[in-house]
């Protein structure tokens, strides 16, 4: 059975429960508007725990003044019907005041890893997540967290966060699930009217042809970013944002492709801006 808890009291005392009757707590953080990518993450936590943790919130702190926090869609009865068909044991769904009540005052930043890429399009995103999600660890208490390696940099902000805090929680970075075009499955792919949604194939497809040209050999990271920059221009309505070639653990951007690279990508469709990336091993 899924329950429904919204106090941090109640998340508490379920989890207890749980661990008391000896079982091991997997944990999704979610905002919602769950799509298969969330639920495979939840079928992971299945697999591999006694007690599965999905949160859902719409976390105020990581939305920028300008993006999309109270359009941002939440289909809460289609979220708890999801989240029972994947064997989630315990939703937690907190009130925006529960989790940031009227003096709070800690926020948890992760320098150098927050502040390119995503986080230079949207300042105070990651320190939003990262603050975010320390408080879902330390109110759920879950032995394995799960996210998606869909948000590539978000994951490498959080293993850091994990890992500079002793934070006792072993994160699982699991595979991006797509459309059967290719497209990233998102909660904002939503916004895009038909054509917009058949043009965002093309993020996918950039990365595949980084990916060809790679295979053949190509390692000048310059010449793969316009290689991407050509075939954005070519689709009506969509606008780059950035493309980049960094190293798998800094995040530093590197000329030469060489070991592990990932690459992430940001494409405007219109004023929907969608993300993907690909992990290069050369
Ligand atoms: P949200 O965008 O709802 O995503 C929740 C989790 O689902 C994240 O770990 C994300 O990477 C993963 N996910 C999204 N699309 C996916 C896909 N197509 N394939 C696989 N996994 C996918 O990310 C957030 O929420 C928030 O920032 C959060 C971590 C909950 C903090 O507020």
């Amino acid at each position: 059975m899924t329950r429904i808890a919204t106090t941090v009291e109640d998340t508490r005392a379920e989890v207890a429960d749980a661990r008391r009757r000896g079982l091991a707590v997997g944990f999704v953080p979610t905002m919602g508007a769950l799509h298969a990518g969330h639920a495979s993450l939840l079928d992971f936590a299945r697999q591999e725990t006694g007690f599965v943790v999905a949160s859902i919130f719409v976390n105020p702190s990581q939305f920028g003044p300008k993006e999309d926090l109270s359009r941002y869609p939440r289909p809460f009865e289609n979220d708890v019907e999801l989240c029972r068909q994947h064997g989630v044991d315990l939703i937690f769904h907190p009130a925006p005041e529960a989790v940031y009540p009227l003096n709070f005052r800690t926020w948890v930043e992760v320098h150098g890893l927050q502040d390119r890429w995503e986080g230079a399009t949207r300042p105070g995103h990651f320190r939003g997540v990262a603050t975010v999600v320390l408080k879902l660890f330390n109110i759920v208490q879950p032995d394995i967290a799960y996210f998606g390696q869909k948000d590539a940099q978000q994951a490498r902000v959080l293993e850091q966060m994990v890992h500079d805090l002793n934070v006792p929680v072993t994160m699982r970075i699991c595979p991006t699930v797509r459309e059967a075009d290719g497209l990233a499955l998102s909660s904002r792919n939503q916004y895009l009217d038909v054509d917009q949604r058949r043009h965002a194939v093309v993020l996918h497809q950039c990365l595949e042809a980084v990916h060809a040209r790679t295979a053949q050999g190509e390692r000048a990271a310059a010449v793969l970013r316009d290689l991407v920059a050509a075939r954005v221009a070519q689709v009506p309505g969509a606008r780059l944002d950035y493309v980049a070639f960094v190293d798998r653990a800094t995040l530093e951007p590197i000329d030469h492709l060489q070991g592990e690279v990932l690459v992430p990508l940001a494409v405007f469709m219109g004023s929907t801006r969608l993300i993907d990336n690909m992990l290069l091993t050369l």
